[in-house]
């Protein structure tokens, strides 16, 4: 996927990130997410951390962790809100994709709020197909959709 902004750095996440990185999860998604879940989340599989920053800010974080043996999972991605649709949430999956194809996985999947339209319509986008749902999946009581895609 091209990407429509100059002058972003994509590397993995260090504990450096911590404070931002909850930040933005935090207001980009409905779920609550404390730096420690974060920080024990990631110590499961750190190269599966990833943060996009323009200048001095973050403005991208992906978490992947492992899910079974042939299947890797997206717990979080989340884009500042003014830097969507630039790209960024497309290379932050690339990256993760090509990390899990690399370690093994023959395939991803996540889970996404049925609401979810706009994020429903990324992933679809980038290959990823609705495979089942999950009733009162979020601490809100909505529901999931499962969505996977085949590396
Ligand atoms: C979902 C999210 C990560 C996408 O990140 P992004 O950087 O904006 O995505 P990209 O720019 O790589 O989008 C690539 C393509 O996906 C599709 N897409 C992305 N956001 C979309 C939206 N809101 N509505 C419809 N299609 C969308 C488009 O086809 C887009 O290409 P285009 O801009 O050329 O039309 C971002 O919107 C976000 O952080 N949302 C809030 C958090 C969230 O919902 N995370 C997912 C939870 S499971």
């Amino acid at each position: 996927m091209a990407i429509k902004s100059p002058s972003l750095l994509f590397r993995n996440f260090t504990s450096a990130d911590l404070l931002d990185a909850t930040m933005l999860a935090n207001s980009s998604l409905s779920e609550f997410y404390s730096e420690s879940l974060i920080s024990e989340l990631r110590d499961q599989w750190p190269e599966a951390f990833m943060v996009c920053y323009s200048g001095s800010e973050l403005i991208g974080l992906i978490c992947g962790s492992k899910y079974s043996r042939t299947e890797a999972r997206v717990l979080l991605l989340a884009v500042k809100r003014e830097s969507r649709r630039l790209g960024i949430g497309g290379i932050l999956m690339e990256r993760f994709e090509n990390l899990a194809r690399s370690s093994g996985y023959i395939g991803v999947r996540l889970e996404v709020k049925k609401d979810n339209v706009g994020a429903i319509n990324f992933y679809r986008r980038i290959g990823y197909s609705i495979t089942g749902s999950i009733t009162a999946y979020y601490s809100d009581l909505s529901d999931a959709y499962v969505m996977w895609k085949l590396l």
